[in-house]
This record gives structure tokens, sequence and C-alpha cells, in this order.
């Protein structure tokens, strides 16, 4: 397993003794209740991603509208400030309103932003991705990461004159993918019937699937990582039944991709697919994404239909290149290991040391870690996980549920969040003694966006 250079990876809890647990701020939401309101008439579901909307944050305390953000921080509508954690949902890799972003996005802008040919930028950028990711050897970009997922199982289609999808992970709001989950309203019955899920680290799963289809499987789509580790050899043996079954194997670095390594996770553990999907973090905020891939497959995008508007849009392409050049010169991959880990340890000793390890912890690879919150039984706790987030808010951290840190998450930020968390525990421990965590909720708990149907 390799580790990207410069990286410093965790080395286990460290003591946190003295940490300061800042008491709750003072806070107006008015301004986010007044558009909460006026959006509840005119949006459905108040927001156009369900993670970002009302459902994931505890309503009465938590902001509900962000005007601003800066480095690692957000301000919401009311100016309160926040230590930022969820970035966007990744895609703030280095931070918000970031210089030699934000000066690449502005030039753009005053030499135009979209062109009835390609633009040059397309091809410098599609350069530098073949340089840095493994698998790359063609790209076609795309804007948001669904448009990467489904040109790839488009094109493995395509290939292999093949139907059946094995997929594993979260691959977007797609009906090939969509359709395998509780949030499959409006998917076509036979649509759903061509996607079938496997297990992480369960090849077995996989060859089941392999088994039930014979010869009609396109591709594996898989998150290569998520927040459970790969068991040795589990990656090497998908690729290795993809490949005796004749199908392709497509990773979704959608949230890997520029986190674990500027190659993605193919580069971190050293399995190569067929084709890589990546979004999010490629250009700190701008919207783009790609698909990337083995030549003999990408040229068939020559007869796939995979074409929209804004696909070669400027702004983002230029942006896309200013974020990954940064990315290059300031060893920032390392930096969001050192930082992420400090946060997952710091996280981790707390709760051993306030006696609440049994409920929460926090998991995952330093760059993009998870918090997990469990009740007496071991089952999901979004009672908890909700009384935590209310208490993180109070004293000035967004917390979703993970963390994504970005290249300006500071010392004194780690050491703030951590504070909060300190305060944050303290009461998670009270009210698990006293087995009333419902009754200190200020608002109504965080829902599941969806489960696997
Ligand atoms: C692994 C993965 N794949 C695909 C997607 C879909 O990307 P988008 O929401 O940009 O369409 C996401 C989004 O969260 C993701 O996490």
């Amino acid at each position: 397993m390799k580790t990207p250079s410069g990286s410093a990876r965790s080395e286990g809890p460290r003591p946190l003794a003295g940490l300061a647990a800042p008491p709750p701020r003072q806070r107006s939401l008015k301004r986010s209740q007044e558009l909460k309101a006026e959006a509840e008439r005119l949006i459905p579901s108040c927001s156009q991603t369900f993670s970002k909307g009302p459902t994931q944050f505890v309503q009465g305390v938590a902001p509900v509208f962000l005007a601003r953000g800066q480095g690692s921080h957000v301000w919401d509508v009311d100016g309160n400030e926040y230590v930022d954690y969820p970035m966007a949902l990744g895609p703030i890799i280095l931070g918000h309103n970031y210089p030699a972003v934000t000066a690449a996005v502005i030039r753009q802008v005053q030499e135009g932003t979209a062109f009835s040919l390609p633009h040059p930028l397309e091809v410098e950028l599609a350069r530098l991705l073949v340089e840095l990711i493994p698998c790359a050897q063609m790209v076609r970009f795309g804007k948001n990461g669904s448009d990467a997922t489904s040109g790839a199982v488009r094109v493995a289609r395509a290939y292999t004159g093949r139907d059946i999808i094995a997929c594993c992970g979260y691959h977007g709001w797609q009906d090939w993918y969509i359709g395998t989950t509780t949030r499959s309203k409006g998917v076509p019955k036979a649509v759903q019937a061509l996607t079938v899920p496997f297990q992480y680290n369960d090849s077995a799963s996989l060859e089941r699937i392999f088994a039930q289809h014979p010869g009609q499987v396109a591709a594996v789509i898989m998150e290569p990582v998520g927040v459970v580790e790969p068991e040795p050899g589990f990656l090497q043996a998908v690729q290795q039944l993809a490949r005796r079954e004749g199908a392709l194997l497509i990773f979704d670095e959608i949230i890997t991709g520029f986190r674990l390594a500027l190659g993605g996770a193919q580069e971190y553990y050293g399995v190569v697919p067929d084709l890589a999907c990546v979004g999010k973090a490629m250009a700190n905020g701008l919207p783009i994404a790609a698909v990337v891939g083995r030549r003999e497959v990408m040229e068939l995008f020559d007869e796939v239909f995979f074409s929209f508007t804004f696909g070669g849009e400027a702004i983002s392409l230029a942006a896309s290149l200013a974020t990954i050049n940064e990315m290059r010169q300031k060893n920032v991959i390392g930096a969001l290991w050192a930082m992420g880990g400090r946060l997952k340890d710091g996280y981790n000793a707390l709760a051993a040391e306030l006696g609440v390890g049994r409920y929460t912890e926090c998991i995952g690879l330093a760059p993009r870690t998870v918090v997990t919150f469990k009740d007496e039984t071991g089952a999901e706790s979004l009672l908890l996980k909700s009384l935590f987030q209310q208490e993180c808010l109070k004293r000035g951290v967004l917390f979703s549920g993970n963390h994504n840190v970005c290249y300006s998450h500071s010392d004194a930020d780690i050491q703030h969040t951590l504070g909060a968390y300190r305060a944050a525990m303290e009461v998670l421990a009270e009210a698990i003694k006293a087995g009333d965590a419902a009754q200190r909720l200020e608002g109504e708990p965080v829902q599941p966006v969806f489960r696997r149907a």
C-alpha cells in the first residue's frame, strides 16, 4: 500500500488534556428562518442537493442558508461564523475563495466563459489528468459526478454489448443507479433490474452476480474505498473477476480523486481500473467532472452520445487547472492526511476519555473521515448524531457527520473543533447516562438521505 508523498499517517490517539470546551455562542437564525419559509413555497426540499437540505441539520438550531466562505470558515445569512467540514460536500479542497483559483476564475470570466468551439484549456487539463491518473489515456469532461459515472456506464455497455451493471457505493442521481436505492420513485422497473449491487469487501457477492447473469455484465462500478478500507486483496480480486468475466472495471473516484492522492485511490492502492470517474475536488468548488480511462474504451465516445451545452465551459476548466497545479506545488495531499489524522485521532481520544467510544467513533482514511453514532444495541443513532450536531453548531462548528478537510484548515481550526467536540461529547455522555437525548434536542432529528432498497 502506497503512502502519498509527504503524508503524515495517523498514529493513534494523542492526549488532549487541558483542551478547552467552549460554551455555546449567542446566535440569531432569523434570516435563515425567513428564507426557509419562502423556500418552502418555492423550492421542493428547500435545496438542490439532498445532503444540504433541512432534513440533514437540526432545524431551529442549524443555519439553513450560508452566505459566504473564506478559507476553512463559512458565514450564514445571519452573520454567524463556523469552521466548515462538509466543504460543499467535498469540492472545496483548497479553501473557500482560495487566491490562486479565484484569480484564475476572474481571468477566465474576463476572456469569455463558454464558446462555440472547443477551448485550449480542454486539451491542457486532459493532458494533466493523463499525467496524474494511472488509468487515464483519454479524457471526457462533464459537470457533475453523475455525468461522469453515467457516461462511464454507457460507454462500458457500448464496449461490451452487455446491459447488466454491478455496483458498490453511491454513484449519483441517474436512473441506472438510484433505482437500486429507496429513492427510486420515478425510475422504471425495467431500468432498475439492470443494476445489481454487491457488498464491499465481499468478492463472493460479486461472483454471485456474474453467476446469475452469465455473459451479461458490462461493468463493475465501485467506490474503491469509502469509510471502510479494502481488505488485503479485495480490490485485486474484483479486478480479476471483472477481467475473467469480460466486464470492465470502473472506479468511481468522485470522492477519492484528488483527495487520497493526486492520482486517486488507484494510485494509493496500486490497482488500476479500465475507467475512472473524478469530480468534486478537481476544481475547488467549480462544477466539473471527468470520465478517464483506457484509450480503446474511451475512443468509443466518438459514437456514444455524451454531450452537453456546458461540457467544455471554460471557467471550471481554468479553476481545475489552477487547483491541481496548486495541489502539486504545495503538497496539499500531505497536508490533508496530516490535518485529517489529527482530527480523527483527537475525536477518538475524546470519545475514549469521556467514556462514549462505544457510541461514537471517527473512521475512514484521514483526508475524509466519517463520524458514526450508535445506540445501546449497536444500531445507527440519528438521535445521538443530531444532539452532537446541535452542540457543535452552537459552538461554531458546521458538523454534518463527516470531515472533508481542506488545505486551509489550520491548527487553530482543529484546536477549536476539538474543544467544541469535547463540549458536545460531554452533553452526549450525560444524555446517554440519563437516557434523555430526545429531550435535550432543540429541533427535529436529522433524517437518512436514502437506504439501499
Ligand atoms: C462516490 C460518488 N459518486 C458519484 C456522485 C455523484 O456526483 P454528483 O452529485 O456531483 O452528481 C457522488 C456524489 O456525492 C459520489 O459521492
